[in-house]
């Protein structure tokens, strides 16, 4: 394989800042989708359509007719999070640097990298050996409003044999895996109005309102120190894993103290601690908080009484939550703890239902080979914290939507020192493209 060439295209790709939440990186954004809609018409594809451009857009692409073959669609994303905190990187996010056979760069496991991964087995296959399509949007990482609209009005895009998404990660080193779950998240502001103005401390200070102390007392009551999220309603709907589920969870090569001493760096776990910790990461909501707003929060001292401040939440979802359902409650959540002299309001940014996928059809087991032949380990089943909104609209025609990935669970995503392992990314491309060709042997219909 020639892996410099490879690793140069990668970098390539990789220097564009596609921070898609970032208004001033809309041009970035463009120049991503680009680069995409290029390799899609190298790879022979007809077709190719920047779609919904006044948004980010939807690169698409229609691979050569292949007459019996069945048809993947190959679905990922090429924006990015923002990279701060900046000072915390190595090297900066969007120059590429290779050290200990890991390429440092923001969006190199989340998800250009494999994007990236799953065209180089296509071009790695030569003659293609399935009806190849593309979706990759420019808007996952925050909401993917745009690809909801297109595929609303064009749902015949997503017609397929079978769904392909790596946007996520190996169970461990050496442990490839196929996701049956997805959280879904439901993103919001809240907002708390205390006066008509800021006010001077000491004038005003132990007999008017504070808008960031309500805010506190506000969020603290959202979330018992155990960990068990107070809104109301929110547990019902959600279903507990059935015993088989959790004994395979058992099974899997994760270790609680590990976690913790490695992957969380912390000095201890939060979170309800009569279930597990994978029961806590896959099969129940949270409540996190994201920043706080308002007040003075500049260089040395002032001394005022905030009248407004705001906090970016969210939740996340289990099966079987609706994120409207949960809007309703946590709307209703706020309203309950706001003190009568207090406004707030609540402004919900995005969301996603919680995703599910059963592993069924016979496409699971064609990974799972692909995987076994590779790198000599075949793919467990587990589920995942993260979300990817759309993946619930991609499988609506019935298709199966295969959820794996090539990353490592410590390839630091939307943190600072974001990398992929290179060797992940070389054996992805033998794994994937063994795959289309498997499933390339398959019969339809
Ligand atoms: N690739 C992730 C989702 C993911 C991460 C799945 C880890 C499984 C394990 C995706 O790019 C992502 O970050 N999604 C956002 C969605 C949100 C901004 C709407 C997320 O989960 O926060
Ligand atoms: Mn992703
Ligand atoms: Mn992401």
């Amino acid at each position: 394989m020639d892996t410099e060439r490879k690793l140069r295209e990668l970098t390539e790709f990789l220097r564009i800042p596609s921070v898609s939440t970032l208004p001033a990186h809309n041009a970035d954004c463009r120049r991503a989708a680009e680069w995409v809609g290029k390799e899609l018409l190298r790879l022979g594809c007809r077709n190719v359509a920047y779609l919904d451009d006044d948004q980010h857009p939807v690169v698409w692409g229609e691979g050569p007719e292949v007459p019996g073959a069945p048809t993947l669609l190959i679905y990922g994303h090429y924006d990015v999070q923002p990279p701060d905190p900046l000072g915390e990187w190595t090297t900066p996010p969007f120059e590429p640097a290779v050290r200990n056979g890991q390429l440092f760069a923001r969006g190199s496991a989340d998800d250009k990298g494999q994007v990236f991964c799953l065209l180089k087995a296509v071009e790695a296959c030569g003659r293609p050996p399935v009806n190849f399509r593309f979706l990759i949007e420019g808007e996952e990482e925050f909401g993917s409003a745009v690809l909801f609209r297109l595929l609303e009005r064009e749902p015949e895009r997503t017609r397929a044999d079978a769904v392909l998404v790596a946007d996520m990660s190996y169970v461990a080193p050496g442990w490839p895996a196929v996701y049956t779950t997805l959280r879904g998240l439901c993103y919001a502001e809240i907002t708390v109005r205390t006066a008509k103005t800021d006010l001077h401390s000491g004038e005003y200070g132990g007999a008017a309102p504070n808008a960031h102390e309500e805010l506190a007392r506000l969020l603290g009551r959202l979330k018992t120190p155990d960990g068990k999220v107070q809104v109301p309603g929110l547990y019902a709907a959600v279903k507990p894993p059935s015993k088989a589920e959790l004994a395979t969870w058992r099974k899997l090569p994760f270790k609680e103290a590990e976690f913790l001493k490695r992957r969380v760096q912390a000095k201890a776990l939060t979170g309800l601690k009569r279930y597990s910790v994978l029961e806590r990461l896959w099969a129940l909501p949270t409540f996190e908080i994201h920043g706080i707003k308002g007040g003075f929060t500049g260089e040395g001292a002032k001394t005022v009484i905030p009248a407004e401040a705001t906090a970016k939440v969210s939740l996340r979802l289990v099966p079987n939550q609706k994120l409207k359902t949960v809007e309703r409650q946590l709307a209703a959540a706020v309203k309950r703890f706001t003190p009568k002299y207090v406004t707030s309001t609540v402004t919900f940014l995005h969301g996603a239902d919680p995703a599910q996928v059963r592993l069924t059809h016979p496409a699971f087991k064609l990974l799972d080979q692909a995987f076994r032949e590779v790198v000599g380990r075949g793919t467990v089943p587990a589920r995942a914290g993260g979300s990817i909104p759309i993946v619930p609209a991609l499988g609506k025609s019935g298709a199966p939507v295969i959820l794996t990935g090539i990353g490592l669970p410590d390839d630091r995503l939307h943190a600072p020192n974001e990398k992929l392992d290179l060797k992940q990314l070389w054996d992805g491309i033998e794994v994937f493209k063994r795959f289309y060709e498997l499933l390339g042997s398959m019969k339809t219909g």
